[in-house]
């Protein structure tokens, strides 16, 4: 039976950098994020006798070898769990550039895991999806809940799962991604993350996310745009000093990620309320309030070198078609 899924991006305002095991993706802390509206994988599923081996296509691109490999052992390991010994046909779409930091992987990894279920015919909880999808690409777990998703700590892979702490229509805020490259980023995640120890600054990182959240969930019932600002800011900040402070070094940014940094700065200066993160590449996410979402976009627009500009607004998780 043929499934198709859809899943969204997802953009973590507090981060996940570390695992604590790399082959289940168990985290070295929590994280908090916002599904994306305009960022988003299209994958169907078709596990059929009629297939000699696992068929993975990329519709509008290709998918190197080591993509290819992780979605099939990813397929693999959801196989074993169901008992199943056929072979799929796997068709997968993004409607953004994947491997440039904008969470591919996650969208991905989400719309596949929940494609695979269905096509197999097998029922499972959204809580048993989060965790399937934390096994191909630990923040696809995030992508599967609606709205605003929490990725639990967890110590063992049952305990470390995703859940909406907010719907998609709690809070109408934007997220205006800027890319700066639609190139493959040359560090992928799973790589970069492995040296995470080598930062002098790993411990008092990861000691510091509980409060993080906290404060976070304080500025979410709250709706208290600038303590949220202040929070997603200092936390890319740090995620990325840690990064950089790595060894080997790790610079996601280029000039044009550092030029935006500083206009931000100076808009906001000038009274406009907007924000910036960032994930393991240069592109620049904004977030601002919806009231807000074109004087930004106009603006991220005149930069030069931007190359394409994405508005988002919180999106509800991976779902059937
Ligand atoms: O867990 P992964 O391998 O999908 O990597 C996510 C890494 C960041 O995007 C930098 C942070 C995050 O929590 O999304």
């Amino acid at each position: 039976m043929k499934a198709t899924a859809i899943a969204p991006a997802n953009i973590a305002f507090i981060k996940c950098w570390g695992k604590k095991d790399d082959v289940l993706r168990l985290p070295l802390n929590s994280s908090f994020s916002m599904n994306l509206s305009g960022a988003f994988t299209t994958t169907s599923v078709d596990f059929s006798a009629s297939y000699k081996k696992d068929i993975v296509e990329l519709v509008d691109g290709t998918f190197s070898q080591k993509e290819t490999e992780r979605t099939v052992s990813h397929l693999e390991a959801i196989r074993k769990y169901l008992g199943v010994s056929t072979f799929a046909r796997i068709e997968t779409k993004n409607s953004f550039p994947k491997g440039a930091g904008a969470a591919a992987s996650a969208s991905g990894f989400a719309a596949l895991t929940v494609a695979a279920f269905a096509s197999a015919g097998k029922e499972v909880s959204e809580k048993e999806l989060t965790i399937f999808a934390r096994r191909g690409s630990g923040s696809a777990c995030r992508s599967i809940p609606d709205g605003f998703v929490l990725w639990k700590y967890g110590e063992t892979s049952e305990d470390s799962y995703a859940h909406s702490v907010y719907p998609a229509s709690h809070w109408d805020l934007r997220d205006v991604l800027v890319f700066v490259d639609t190139s493959m980023k040359k560090v992928p995640t799973t790589e970069g993350m492995e040296n995470i120890k080598t930062s002098p600054f790993w411990q008092e990182r990861v000691a510091g996310i509980p409060k993080k959240i906290r404060k976070t969930k304080e500025a979410f019932d709250e709706k208290n745009f600038s303590l949220l600002g202040e929070i997603i800011e200092a936390e890319c900040v740090n995620m990325h000093a840690v990064m950089m402070t790595q060894n080997p070094p790790l610079f996601y940014w280029n000039e044009t990620t550092m030029k935006i940094i500083q206009e931000v700065k100076e808009w906001r200066a000038a009274g406009l309320p907007v924000y910036f993160t960032i994930d393991a590449g240069p592109n620049v996410h904004l977030l601002c309030e919806a009231k807000n979402e074109h004087v930004v976009t106009e603006k991220a627009r005149a930069i030069s070198d931007v190359q394409l500009v994405l508005i988002n607004s919180p999106a509800q998780g991976a779902h059937l078609l």
